[in-house]
């Protein structure tokens, strides 16, 4: 049996988890900024890497304690290493080579996006974790979707990666966040994006997702993606209806930042259709490449992945078995970290004391890009 302890500190969440095997979590605690970062609509990063340094010794004490591990039942130290906010990063890094050297347990430096991707190793439960075990196989498809991330890429095995596609622009998550702060609802957009498309149904118009007439950026023929467009056409929409409105006034928000239960009936109505058209688009080219590529299953991962309509409809539409992770490992956490950081181990990829953060690694650069054979698709009727 192998015990890592798993520390992320990438962005606005410092995370620490215990994972047995990579597979199950003993413990996975986040302690979310989002409070602290609210008020200006975004991540502020010397507020993060402030918070990260006052968080990472009750996070990690949390994450030993909740998971009844003593120090020297360890097996080594995951930690992000990037791609993220330079400052966060630092105090993660320094934290976990401090733990590894004083312990004399092996360090290992994990990217933060094939974190994401091992995040679908992990279960909650040691029934749940046989399960898994029988069911991942490669070669597999990866839709990575998070705040600064839309990547489809192919893995034949672990730790070997191609980029089928990327985005050409807005990540999938960071449009969610722009279109949120559109609409006036709280940061991050995501999630609140969500709870108001879902108010439809307060509308009794659940089901009816496209009412208002959004784009697709289809981008014929390529696996690459584009969401600024969409987020311009929400923008547009907006100023032509509220002409008379500050739009940086929040619409729809409680004062404790939460979405209100009440959002107008168009702002359920662009949130639902901008979901709608982000999803349209992730499921079809997420489909046709698992076709082409002739892959065994579909993984979807990143914070995006906890989008529901997302993972109802991928899973409706793909050819194959579609692993999509527990909500609590779709966005930022540890346990996917030491998921990761345990496949690593096994292949004896241990850093040492010189590890540094690398705030734009990347997970498949472009030079392990994988050429379609003529994909002619990308619209589906
Ligand atoms: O993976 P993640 O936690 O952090 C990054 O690595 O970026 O992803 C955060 C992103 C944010 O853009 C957030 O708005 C989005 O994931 N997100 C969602 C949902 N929950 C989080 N987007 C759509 N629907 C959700 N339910
Ligand atoms: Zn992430």
């Amino acid at each position: 049996m192998t015990t890592l302890l798993a520390i992320e500190t990438s962005c606005d969440e410092t995370a620490a988890a215990v994972v047995e095997d990579g597979r199950y979590a003993h413990s996975n605690i986040v302690a979310s900024q989002v409070e602290i970062h609210q008020k200006y609509g975004g991540v502020v990063p010397e507020l993060a890497s402030r918070q990260h340094l006052k968080a990472i010794v009750p996070v990690v004490t949390e994450a030993m304690v909740t998971a009844d591990v003593a120090w020297e039942d360890l097996d080594g130290i995951a930690v992000t290493y990037g791609p993220g906010l330079a400052g966060a990063l630092l105090v993660g890094v320094n934290f976990a080579k401090a733990l590894a050297f004083s312990l004399g347990v092996p360090l290992i430096g994990v990217n933060h996006l094939e974190g994401h991707v091992y995040a679908a190793w992990l279960s909650r439960s040691r029934r749940a974790r046989r399960a898994a075990e029988e069911e991942l196989k490669f070669p597999l498809l990866a839709l990575v979707v998070s705040g600064g991330h839309t990547e489809l890429v192919l893995m034949r095995g672990h730790g070997d990666y191609g980029l089928i596609g990327a985005t050409r622009d807005d990540a999938a998550g960071e449009a969610f966040d722009k279109v949120g702060r559109i609409l006036g609802l709280p940061f991050p957009g995501g999630p609140a994006v969500q709870l108001a498309a879902e108010q439809l149904s307060r509308y009794g118009l659940r089901g009816r997702r496209n009412m208002v007439d959004l784009p697709r950026a289809w981008m014929q023929g390529t696996y690459e993606f584009s969401f600024s467009g969409v987020k311009t056409a929400v923008l547009r929409y907006m100023q032509s209806r509220m002409k008379d409105q500050d739009l940086s006034e929040p619409l729809a928000t409680s004062p404790g930042g939460i979405v209100a239960t009440d959002v107008p009936l168009y702002v359920a109505q662009v949130a639902s259709s901008f979901q709608q058209s982000v999803s349209d688009v992730l499921v079809a080219k997420t489909v046709d490449a698992a076709r082409e590529f002739k892959v065994q299953m579909i993984l979807v991962v990143g914070g995006v992945a906890a989008n529901s309509l997302l993972r109802e409809e991928i899973t409706a539409h793909a050819p194959v078995p579609v692993r999509i992770p527990d909500f609590a490992f779709c966005t930022d956490n540890a346990a996917m970290i030491g998921a990761c950081g345990y496949y690593r181990l096994q292949r004896g990829l241990v850093s040492d004391m010189a590890l540094d953060v690398d705030p734009g690694a990347r997970l498949a650069p472009p030079s392990t890009t994988i050429p379609s054979e003529g994909y002619g698709g990308g619209r589906r009727s």
